[in-house]
């Protein structure tokens, strides 16, 4: 057990939970469940892990770090390929690895994709395969010219046309994209929820943004986006952390909460589709 500032924490290794003790010494399970919307886990896929060993011990990571269910989020890039062959290929990944951590300690898996955005992405049906499970909610990148080349008419269409929500990947990142002012009023006046990176908070970067953002209301999930263990490792405890000691706890429960509500989401929309 470690002593950060007003908190005791423990992360168990069997069930990942964080254990909070306040100032009156009382002790409360706080979390039973994170889910991870981001990570590149899936081997060989993608620049995340590049075999099948590496993806296993980023599950371990995400597992230590109190992580118990992760959406795999491979870059789904609409120019090197089309969704069905996509869709084959992480598929195959997806399998691999699900029967390697089968019955072990490790998180559960679901599939998703991130996207990059592209132009006129909410004109075809087949983009619903991109989405995470079977929800309507999918992992939205965006490039430097995202603004200038649409985002908001496509975004509206994909939300009218295909009936998807996405959810803006690292938000943090784009700050240097031409039109970045008019993307945070536009998602907030839309109510396009948004994710920052675990990472970032230890970032010079991006640290302050990030805690910026999530201050000003804009940020709905937390994630790891981990690629490797040793480059772009999990940091989701950490941030969790960072998080609650920077901005208050509040802040770090509620991004638990949301993500506990993604995998509610995730579950109820298996159980519709094998009932339809
Ligand atoms: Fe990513």
């Amino acid at each position: 057990m470690k002593r950060k500032g007003k908190f005791k924490y423990t992360v168990s290794r069997c069930l990942p939970c964080i254990f909070i003790e306040f100032t009156d010494n009382t002790i409360k399970r706080v979390i039973t469940i994170i889910l991870d919307i981001h990570s590149h886990i899936l081997p060989g896929v993608d620049d995340g892990a590049a075999d099948l060993d590496e993806s296993v011990k980023l599950l371990e990571a995400l597992f230590e770090q109190g992580v118990t269910d992760v959406v795999a989020t491979p870059h789904f890039y609409p120019m090197d390929e089309d969704i069905d062959s996509f869709k084959d290929r992480i598929g195959r990944a997806y399998l691999r690895l699900w029967e390697k951590a089968a019955g072990r300690n490790l998180p559960n898996i679901y599939l998703g994709a991130e996207v990059l955005y592209y132009r006129y992405i909410g004109n075809s049906d087949a983009v619903k395969e991109l989405c995470i499970g079977k929800t309507n909610y999918m992992l939205l990148e965006l490039s430097e010219n995202s603004v200038r080349n649409g985002l908001f008419e496509d975004i509206a269409a994909l939300r009218e046309n295909q009936g998807i929500t996405p959810i803006i990947a690292h938000l943090e990142r784009y700050s240097r994209v031409p039109g970045y002012k008019k993307l945070l009023k536009f998602l907030s006046q839309e109510k396009i929820p948004a994710q920052v990176n675990a990472s970032s908070f230890f970032q010079k970067n991006s640290a302050v943004l990030s805690e910026k953002l999530i201050k000003d209301g804009y940020v709905n999930f937390l994630a790891t986006d981990c690629h490797s263990c040793s480059a772009r490792p999990p940091l989701m405890k950490q941030a969790l952390m960072y998080i609650s000691e920077k901005l208050g706890s509040e802040y770090s429960s509620g991004f638990i909460r949301n993500s506990q509500i993604m995998l509610e989401v995730i579950k109820d929309s298996e159980n519709e589709k094998q009932h339809a």
